[in-house]
């Protein structure tokens, strides 16, 4: 069956208080978008994507784009809306079964094993699987005057990255069931947990940062850096 990427990419990057999204930063010889897009496509040549991009977006340039079979997606308000945009705009085309992976534009270190490692998770896996990374640090649960309300058990709690994916017609329903509820969940993990679902975490390379903050960008340039040595 075919395999459908779903890049999140409409998002305009408010803490990274920079000029332009910080998906077109500088990054590597080219952007933050050109090479999350460069790593998605040395792991999945074969793959559509769907490139969900602000519908202003001035700096997007389809010379970043590396996949012969590719749409562009206007994004939503949220990154859930952007998402769920993709979803609807492949309907004709998808069928239920087919595998989705849905990978943030700003995480452009993600390795091509820890790709093919979530891939091959997600093959027989009824709930959907995500990458993620064990917690280092001791985890606080803050109350609202800014001091500890308790010490999360840290043993068992584990970050969140992208991609995550799942069958097309479940993904589907768990959107669809998180914008019924008035909410948008902020991976699709949480969206398909709501539904019942558990789905796979899948250990992956620490060193896949999302780009957030302005110190981000040199640390991915060492990243990237270090893993081409
Ligand atoms: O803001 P945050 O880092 O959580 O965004 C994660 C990804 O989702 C980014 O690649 C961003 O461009 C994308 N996004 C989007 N549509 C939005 C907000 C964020 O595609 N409305």
């Amino acid at each position: 069956s075919r395999l459908w990427l779903i890049v999140p990419a409409a998002g305009v990057g408010r803490r990274m208080a920079a000029d332009c999204p910080k998906q077109y930063l500088p990054l590597a010889g080219s952007t933050v978008l050109a090479q999350t897009l460069a790593r998605l496509h040395a792991a999945f040549p074969t793959a559509t994507l769907c490139l969900c991009l602000a519908r202003d977006d001035v700096y997007f340039d389809a010379a970043m784009v590396p996949f012969a079979d590719w749409r562009r997606i206007g994004g939503g308000a949220e990154r859930a809306e952007s998402v769920a945009a993709a979803l609807t705009a492949i309907a004709a085309e998808a069928a239920a079964d087919d595998a989705v992976l849905v990978h943030d534009a700003a995480r452009p270190c993600v390795s091509v094993d820890d790709l093919t490692h979530l891939q091959a998770a997600l093959v027989d896996e009824p709930d959907g699987a995500l990458l993620a990374v064990p917690v280092a640090d001791t985890m606080k649960r803050a109350a609202a005057d800014g001091r500890v309300a308790r010490t999360e058990p840290r043993d068992a709690l584990w970050h969140a990255l992208t991609p995550q994916g799942a069958r097309y017609g479940l993904l589907c329903d768990a959107l669809a069931a998180a914008r019924a509820r008035g909410v948008a969940p902020t991976d699709e993990a949480s969206a398909l947990e709501a539904l019942g679902r558990a789905p796979r975490l899948v250990a992956g390379r620490r060193d896949n940062l999302k780009i957030t903050h302005p110190d981000d960008l040199a640390l991915a340039e060492q990243i990237l850096a270090a893993q081409a040595a």
